[in-house]
């Protein structure tokens, strides 16, 4: 599989914080606009037609609609998303979708706002629905929010994030609870993309699959008569390495080929050294020749015995 999208987290930080806080990327470690342009413009070059900024939470970075207008004017990028936690969302929505946002995902974990709070270590739940309304309003289609289910924590609220799909252009992705750095993760904690189906299942037998494109993570169902979509994300019990097309920068400048390994090469270094335009795509080019058709996160067919505890399983964070 070709690769042809890159995440770039503009912002670091992390989706869920540890209780004891991260460790924040001193500002002089990540990469400049300028950086991430000049990286982004390369990537396209060679064939990404697809950029997804993400975080800890890209809506943070005060030049993010620059940098989401900058972006829009590389010729051969056919999409620019977003994946945010939702709350400066609806504020700043019209201005991205102006400068040319074509799609986004919101990250919504509980759809109870003491639970979220909870979740989140903050109030926001109302702001998140609102920017989720506002994307449904102002014409993204499908709005995607992706739902971490934990054992224990939400998975009681399968259905209700099922049925918001009823009168809501959404495509709820409902996505295995995977071991991140300080996430304390357990086997137990997650809960398997059949339960999951199961249960939606017993309450919409008439539930039907709908085809995806090959580079999807996602395994999408409707519900007869829904206007939106629900999907599942196999990343802990059916990986999908062989389709994946993803690349990503880490806010201070290293190259990932998988979401679960480690750094390849720092571009940042490269590129404050003063490396050429060419040497920087023979970098990458041998990175990209590194990235395996299965991730080093356990993701083939689980079996609960090969998963004992996070430190077996344990994942850089995208900071
Ligand atoms: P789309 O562009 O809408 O397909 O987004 P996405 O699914 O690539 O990105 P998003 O930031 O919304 O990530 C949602 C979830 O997808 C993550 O939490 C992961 O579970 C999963 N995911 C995204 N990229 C990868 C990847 O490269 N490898 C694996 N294993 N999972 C991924
Ligand atoms: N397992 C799976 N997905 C996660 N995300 C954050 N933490 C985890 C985890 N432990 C997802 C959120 C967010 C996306 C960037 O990563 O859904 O939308």
């Amino acid at each position: 599989m070709p690769v042809s999208s890159l995440h770039i987290p503009i912002h670091p930080g992390q989706y869920c914080m540890p209780e004891e806080g991260v460790q924040l990327t001193p500002k002089a470690n990540l990469l400049t606009t300028e950086e991430i342009l000049t990286l982004a413009r390369l990537f396209v070059k060679e064939g990404v037609d697809k950029i997804r900024l993400t975080g800890g939470e890209p809506l943070i970075r005060p030049d993010v609609v620059d940098i989401v207008a900058q972006l829009q004017q590389l010729e051969g990028l056919r999409t620019i998303g977003v994946t945010t936690n939702g709350i400066n969302l609806a504020r700043l929505l019209p201005q991205l979708q102006k400068v040319g946002l074509s799609a986004i995902n919101i990250s919504l974990d509980t759809l109870v706002p003491a639970k979220f709070e909870f979740i989140v270590r903050r109030k926001g739940f109302h702001k998140v629905m609102d920017g989720i309304h506002k994307a449904i309003e102002l014409g993204y289609n499908p709005v995607k929010v992706n739902c971490v289910v934990m054992r224990g924590l939400n998975e009681d609220e399968l259905l209700d994030f099922a049925a918001l799909t009823k009168s809501l252009p959404l495509d709820v992705r409902f996505i295995e609870y995977m071991p991140f750095d300080g996430n304390k993760w357990n086997f137990k904690k997650m809960v398997s993309y059949k339960e999951m189906l199961d249960t939606v299942r017993q309450q919409w037998p008439e539930l039907e699959k709908v085809p995806e494109e090959e580079s999807s993570t996602a395994k999408a169902f409707r519900i007869p008569g829904f206007q939106g979509q629900i999907s599942f994300i196999t990343s802990m019990s059916e990986h999908f390495c062989g389709t994946c097309n993803r690349l990503r920068i880490t806010a201070d400048g290293n190259l990932k080929v998988c979401l679960f390994g480690n750094s390849e090469v720092s571009l940042r270094d490269h590129l404050r050294a003063g490396a050429s335009e060419q040497e920087l795509l023979r970098i990458i080019g041998a990175a990209v020749g590194r990235k395996k058709r299965q991730h080093a996160g356990k993701g083939r067919r689980l079996e609960q015995s090969e998963l004992s505890g996070p430190e077996e399983n344990s994942l850089e964070t995208a900071q």
